[in-house]
């Protein structure tokens, strides 16, 4: 039974490989499963390049069809057909391949959102380089330690990002990251002017990227890529150690990001798609890029703020471009709905015919205002379970086909197999909660962690072995809706980024005379989550402004925590292990809970710990 029913399945995948332009078809589906090194491969004897279905096909068909349309703050607006996206791809892949990247390179792009954030995204794609997109957030030694992992041999930044009315200088964080770097893999920077401001050259490997594009043809042939052929790699924060690089290929993924955002969203080529997410995102990176353009879907971007230069900014953005399907976040929903609903009550926002949420968890409260304020009570609300790691949606209430609640994923799309186990492995059936596992492969799964695939491994296949292991839990309710239900490891989701307690850790403990310390999550009303450290620092060591420094120099400014408590001890068991249990409730001041402290080491130390909260600092 088992195995008819897999054959049945590998019709199905071969069915959707369809969606793809290929060079060469596959003849085959799903090789190797989750057991043993857990190496997966999907269509492997296909060979395909994924820009030719992104952009050639559609550039054939309906050449002047409108591809991406591109907004900036300063309201400058620039719409780009089919064709013309292909060449300006073309052209990209040509100034890369000009600055000497081959097959197989990596590229780090480090941009902020404009149009050449995509173009270059797949011109690395159309030679078949393997790009690294690093966030504008990161520090320079966030940066450095990226850049060390996946060691590009090219980095194309920006001069300048505006961000609001603030000026990001995105070429100076990258000279220092680079100074920073132990590895010297980076032959060339090349240097989009975005503000036009004047930034420092290093001779021999900086250069302007615009006279290059001017120099470039317009037409570029493809490299042929194997199916299994890395796509790019992308970094992700897990709870141990430094940020993880997923590496994605080039056929699978591609038939996952084309064929969910077809089911979630009910997506196809009348539509105007406007996902909010940077393209440093996996979310940018499957619905901003793949997904959309591989069906053919006009993409909407928008350079910034949902609330800048004046409240309502994003709702003008949707009004003045007819966007039919918005996907954002739910911190960018309780940001927007905090504003009140006059703003909204002042836009029509008729064009919306689905919304979409990604990234946190969102609550009923989030999830009824967006419903009934936003989508005006007549758009589905699609809540969108996924991961870096999963490569596109896993579990969302397909729109028109599963009808959505208010704070629940609902349902696995064609092809998950979402399971729930309890601690020892055991599934459990029917309602209940249990830890979030994916029991079979799927085409957009992350292949490896670059550089190191023991590590992918022991990540995610070595808990529940034959099952890839998600870092979530969840509840199945009586109706077999799937309700996330937050992070069981170290990692705290603030404002949808992923940042592991350990990194943060690692950065405090560099501060004079700490001793210890903890990271650990606390609910916060507009974040979501937000990030507390408790910290032991001997007398003369650094104060709460110097740790709070270390973690802005290690990651970014925003994994700074909210607080940093000075306390004289950290609650241990008697066998060392700190209780970070009381330290989240003694945070989200829920003292009245912390239950039995009679295990611990020395209960006394609680109630110190209590007065320094309550104290304020
Ligand atoms: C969380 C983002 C609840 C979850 C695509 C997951 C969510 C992590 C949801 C992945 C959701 C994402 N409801 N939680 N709809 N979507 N998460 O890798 O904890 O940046 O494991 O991918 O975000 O974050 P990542």
């Amino acid at each position: 039974m088992a195995s008819a029913w897999k054959a049945d399945a590998a019709t199905f995948w071969m069915q959707q490989s369809a969606r793809l332009l290929w060079r060469e078809a596959p003849t085959q589906a799903q090789a190797g499963d989750f057991t043993g090194t857990a190496h997966v491969t999907w269509f492997a004897d296909g060979r395909l390049n994924p820009t030719e279905s992104c952009l050639d096909r559609h550039a054939a068909a309906r050449p002047d069809a409108c591809a991406l349309i591109w907004e900036g703050q300063d309201g400058r607006t620039i719409r780009l057909s089919w064709a013309d996206l292909l060449q300006r791809v073309c052209r990209m892949a040509n100034a890369l391949r000009e600055a000497g990247v081959a097959k197989g390179d990596r590229v780090a792009l480090h941009l902020p959102a404009v149009v050449e954030s995509v173009v270059a995204m797949l011109a690395c794609a159309r030679i078949g380089a393997v790009h690294m997109v690093l966030f504008g957030g990161f520090s320079a030694e966030g940066l450095a330690d990226r850049l060390d992992d996946g060691t590009p041999v090219l980095v194309v930044t920006a001069d300048e990002a505006r961000r609001g009315a603030k000026i990001i200088p995105m070429k100076r964080t990258m000279d220092d990251a680079l100074s920073r770097a132990t590895g010297d893999s980076v032959r060339t920077v090349l240097v989009l002017a975005v503000t036009g401001a004047d930034v420092p050259m290093t001779a021999g490997r900086d250069r302007a990227l615009g006279p290059l594009l001017d120099g470039a043809d317009t037409a570029c042939a493809p490299a042929i890529l194997a199916a299994e052929d890395p796509l790019f790699v992308l970094y992700t924060s897990g709870s141990t150690g430094k940020p993880k690089g997923l590496v994605h290929v080039a056929g699978g993924y591609m038939v996952w990001a084309s064929l969910t955002h077809e089911v979630a969203f009910g997506c196809g080529s009348e539509d105007v798609f406007w996902c909010t997410a940077d393209t440093s995102w996996i979310t940018g990176h499957t619905y901003v890029v793949y997904g959309p353009l591989a069906n053919g879907t006009t993409v909407l971007m928008y350079e910034g703020l949902p609330s800048w230069p004046t409240p309502g900014r994003w709702w003008d953005v949707i009004d003045r471009h007819g966007v039919t399907v918005f996907y954002t976040s739910p911190t960018a929903i309780r940001a927007m709905k905090a504003e009140g609903n006059d703003i909204l009550e002042a836009r029509g926002l008729d064009s919306l015919r689905v919304l979409g949420s990604v990234g946190e968890p969102i609550g009923e409260d989030a999830w009824t205002w967006f419903h009934d304020h936003v989508g005006k009570g007549r758009c589905p609300v699609v809540d969108t379970w996924w991961q870096t790691e999963t490569g596109g949606i896993m579990i969302a209430p397909a729109a028109g086909a599963v009808a959505p609640r208010p704070g629940v994923a609902t349902r696995p799309l064609p092809g998950v197999e979402a399971v729930l186990l309890d601690a020892a492995g055991v599934p459990v059936v029917g309602e209940g909660e249990g830890n979030l596992c994916l029991a079979a492969s799927w085409p957009g799964q992350a292949r490896t962690i670059w550089g190191s695939h023991d590590r992918f491994v022991a990540t995610y296949f070595a808990t529940y072995p034959g099952h890839y292991f998600t870092g979530d839990a969840a509840r199945r309710e009586a109706d077999g809706y799937f309700r996330i239900t937050g992070r069981v490891d170290d990692v705290v989701n603030v404002s949808g980024h992923r940042i592991g307690t350990a990194e943060i850790e690692s950065a405090v403990m560099r501060g004079e005379g700490v001793v210890e310390c903890a990271a650990i999550g606390v609910p916060h009303g507009l974040k979501g989550e937000g990030l507390v450290v408790f910290a032991v620092v001997q007398p003369g060591g650094a104060g709460e402004a110097a740790l709070k420094a270390l973690v802005a120099d290690a990651i970014g400014r925003y994994a700074v925590p909210e607080a940093v408590y000075l306390v004289a001890d950290l609650p241990k068991t008697r066998s060392g292990k700190i209780v970070r249990r009381l330290l989240r409730k003694i945070a989200a001041r829920e003292i009245d809970a912390l239950g039995d402290l009679s295990t611990l080491a020395d209960p006394d130390a609680v109630g110190r710990i209590i007065a320094v909260v309550q104290g304020g600092g």
